[in-house]
């Protein structure tokens, strides 16, 4: 994520949107979506290139509004034009805001494991589970 130009920008295949609103005169971030193209993750479906939603945010003061749902919509659209078949993203369980959203735009759970980033013990204790969701299209 460091590097948005490198791993973004300067890949046709990867995508990068950001909302911009104004307030008080001055432009403020108020949501992103990263997504990079994947070129194989092994599932019962297939192993065909599909399109990962990487990075997911809208700021607190903006949430509910409708802008995760045109985010994610606006990656499927792009997905799409990329001649890709699915749009796949992981979430961890706590999310409960972020997995409804994408269940809400027909994303389905293909799996749920315990393999989180965060520290192993902690999330075994926390019963923290890595949820992946998939939309093909
Ligand atoms: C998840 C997130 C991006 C949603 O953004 P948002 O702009 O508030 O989402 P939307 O307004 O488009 O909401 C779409 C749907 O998501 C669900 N949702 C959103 N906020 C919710 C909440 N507080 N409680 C329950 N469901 C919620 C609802 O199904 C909602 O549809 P509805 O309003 O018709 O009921 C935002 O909450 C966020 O940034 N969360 C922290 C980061 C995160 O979890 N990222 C996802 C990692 S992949």
């Amino acid at each position: 994520m460091a590097d948005i130009q490198a791993n973004f920008m300067d890949s046709q295949a990867n995508g990068f949107w950001v909302v911009e609103m104004e307030v008080n005169g001055k432009s403020k971030v108020a949501g992103l979506l990263a997504a990079v193209k994947s070129d194989g993750w092994d599932t019962d479906a297939g192993n065909a290139p599909s399109l990962e939603v990487f990075q997911l945010v809208v700021s607190f003061s903006q949430r509910r509004k409708g802008l995760g749902t045109q985010l994610v919509e606006t990656a499927v659209e792009f997905c799409k034009e990329q001649g890709l078949s699915r749009v796949i993203v992981e979430i961890s369980s706590p999310q409960t805001t972020a997995i409804s959203l994408f269940c809400k735009l027909g994303f389905i759970v293909t799996s749920v494991n315990s393999n989180t980033h965060a520290n192993h013990l902690v999330s075994k204790l926390a019963r923290i589970n890595v949820i992946r969701m998939e939309k093909h299209l």
